[in-house]
């Protein structure tokens, strides 16, 4: 009963997901349980639930396995697989993307859905990074480069784009992190000391740099010649309604973000105080969409949004411009920045991490065989 959203419209009933693979990370609650489910019902044919909690990973398998069981009597289950993966811990990410790589040979499609949201006190990873950072950020940031390859090799192979839907947040708009930098601090460094911490911010900070480094990849991706960060030129590839069966298409990997609006999952309020509880559950009651609306809006992103989609947020289901601060000329540094720190961050992780000489990260850049290399933070 969500009275401030306007009304979502379910999936198609045209689409289907048959022979396809699709990473979820988080599936055991919320948003990204839901999002198994639908796969499952368009027919999805093998279903990756990559979770911190391995027993609890097991369970929701179990439990989606017997719900399909139930509800489509004659129709063949998908394959599943348990894989663990915590974003509070770099060595699991990259863990995690190497397995994939050798145990999954294709992947259709990507679900950055895991997440957390206002945790309370700051908490900092093993690797010494403010947990929301960390988990939403720069974990996924890593393992959308760890596994970009592989999805472009799968798209290779099958002739389909292959695709990355992340989940971001409408409230990256109204983030205040590149004001309260001060000139020539680290955006990593700013935000992992205990002074610059707020539970009300911070969220909203970190799906802001989400859907910065995602909109700036989608931009590399695309260019050729390379784009400059100046370049704010709108993505205007034409129209393609289908996930990825276009030939006037260039990328073999779309990237792109959704926020499904305000949903009613514990996410919100499961660490504030009790009093604070029943004032979010108030709210939630009053202006919620429901778990399976929220879906509907990931599926879209997932299995309806074609190349228009590529680089962009979409608020429900519709393409929504940059936040307008991006285009001005602090923006724009700040976005320079951003993607900076991050490859910069990312090469240390890739060299100092789980295997000490990993290959370096060069992906192919479709049309033109141009190659990214963070190691080189070429921008
Ligand atoms: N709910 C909303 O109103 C809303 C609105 C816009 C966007 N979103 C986004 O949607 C996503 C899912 O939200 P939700 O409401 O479904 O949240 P949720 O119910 O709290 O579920 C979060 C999922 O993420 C997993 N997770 C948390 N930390 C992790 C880590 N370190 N490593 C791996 N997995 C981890 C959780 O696993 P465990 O079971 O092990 O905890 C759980 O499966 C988030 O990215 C959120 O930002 C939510």
């Amino acid at each position: 009963m969500a009275f401030f959203l306007r009304p979502i419209t379910p999936t198609a009933s045209n689409i289907r997901l048959s022979g396809k693979t699709a990473i979820v990370t988080g599936p055991t609650a919320g948003l990204g349980f839901d999002t198994c489910r639908q796969l499952m019902e368009l027919g999805c044919s093998t279903l990756i639930l990559a979770c911190r909690d391995i027993s609890k990973g097991f369970k929701t398998c179990e439990t989606l396995l017997s719900e399909h069981s139930v509800r489509a009597k004659n129709e063949k289950p998908p394959s599943m697989k348990v894989m663990e993966l915590d974003l509070g811990d770099f060595n699991s990410v990259q863990s995690f993307a190497d397995k994939v790589k050798s145990e999954i040979p294709i992947v259709d499609i990507l679900i950055l859905n895991a997440g957390v949201g206002f945790v309370g006190n700051l908490q900092l990873s093993k690797d010494g990074h403010e947990i929301t950072l960390q988990t939403n950020y720069l974990s996924n940031a890593l393992l959308v480069l760890e596994l970009l390859p592989h999805l472009q090799q799968s798209a290779l192979q099958t002739r389909t784009q292959t695709k990355i839907t992340w989940l971001g947040s409408r409230s990256a708009y109204e983030s205040n992190l590149a004001r309260n930098l001060s000139v020539e601090s680290s955006i990593f460094q700013h935000m992992d000391d205990p002074k610059n911490y707020s539970v009300k911010d911070r969220y909203a900070d970190t799906k802001l740099l989400s859907y910065i480094f995602m909109s700036t990849l989608a931009k590399r991706l695309s260019s050729s010649p390379p784009l400059s960060l100046d370049d704010d030129t709108p993505n205007d590839k034409n129209h393609n309604n289908q996930m990825g069966f276009s030939d006037r298409n260039t990328e073999s990997v779309i990237i792109n973000m959704v926020c499904p609006g305000l949903i009613a999952t514990d996410f919100t309020y499961k660490h504030l105080p009790l009093w604070a509880k029943l004032l979010v559950l108030l709210l939630l009651f009053l202006a919620a969409r429901t778990v399976e609306q929220g879906v509907w809006s990931i599926i879209n992103a997932v299995a309806v949004a074609g190349a228009e989609s590529h680089g962009e947020f979409l608020l429900d289901k519709d393409v929504k411009a940059a936040p307008p601060f991006l285009s001005t000329p602090n923006g724009k540094r700040f976005r320079q920045q951003v993607w900076k720190e991050t490859m910069m961050q990312i090469g240390k992780i890739r060299t100092t991490g789980l295997r000490q000489s990993r290959p370096s990260l060069n992906f192919h850049i479709s049309p033109a065989e141009k190659v990214i290399d963070p190691a080189r933070n070429s921008i």
